[in-house]
């Protein structure tokens, strides 16, 4: 019966609270990844699949990498305008956009992709997912592997 008393517990505290947060429906928009995003992730490039990170397996060239990276991130109309100061896809500039802007710290993106996923998406912006991200081609492979590194400082965060 327990399935049962989990519905009628989350019946009731709808009626209490008049929404439906506390079953989970709390998000009016799509928030973060949305399928188009992960149909992108199993979609890599080959080109891209496999790559890996110079700083790999190095912990005091990742932290250093990561500093870097956050610099660059954190540049005003890059990273940061879409995704957020945390990472958390809440930037002023993406709040329109459908999909949403990824949140970066959601641990199941980081679980799902490799670093060549996050360095093929910073090159090639939103394109395989259909969305507004912008291309980065401008990046030297180093600064994005410095962003990949700092992308993967924001799990859990
Ligand atoms: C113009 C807005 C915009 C900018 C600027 C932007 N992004 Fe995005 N980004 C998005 C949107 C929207 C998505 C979600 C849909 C998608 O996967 O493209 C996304 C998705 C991603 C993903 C894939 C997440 C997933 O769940 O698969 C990564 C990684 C990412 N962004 C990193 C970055 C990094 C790093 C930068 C800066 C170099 C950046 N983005 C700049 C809008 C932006």
């Amino acid at each position: 019966m327990k399935p049962l008393s989990i519905a009628f517990a989350c019946a009731i505290t709808s009626v209490a609270f008049l929404g439906l947060a506390a079953c989970g429906g709390e998000e009016e928009k799509p928030k973060g990844p949305a399928p188009g995003t992960l149909k992108a992730r199993a979609n890599i490039d080959a080109a891209f699949k496999g790559k890996t990170s110079p700083f790999a397996g190095d912990a005091a060239k990742l932290a250093a990498a990561a500093e870097a990276g956050k610099k660059l991130f954190e540049d005003p109309i890059k990273c940061v305008n879409c995704h957020g100061p945390m990472g958390k896809g809440d930037g002023l500039g993406g709040k329109t956009y459908d999909p949403l802007p990824a949140d970066l710290t959601d641990p199941t993106f980081h679980d799902a992709v490799g670093d060549d996923y996050i360095f093929w998406r910073i090159t090639v912006g939103g394109v395989p997912a259909g969305s507004a991200m912008t291309a980065f081609p401008q990046y030297t492979d180093e600064e994005k592997w410095q962003l990949v590194a700092y992308v993967r400082t924001l799990k859990g965060k």
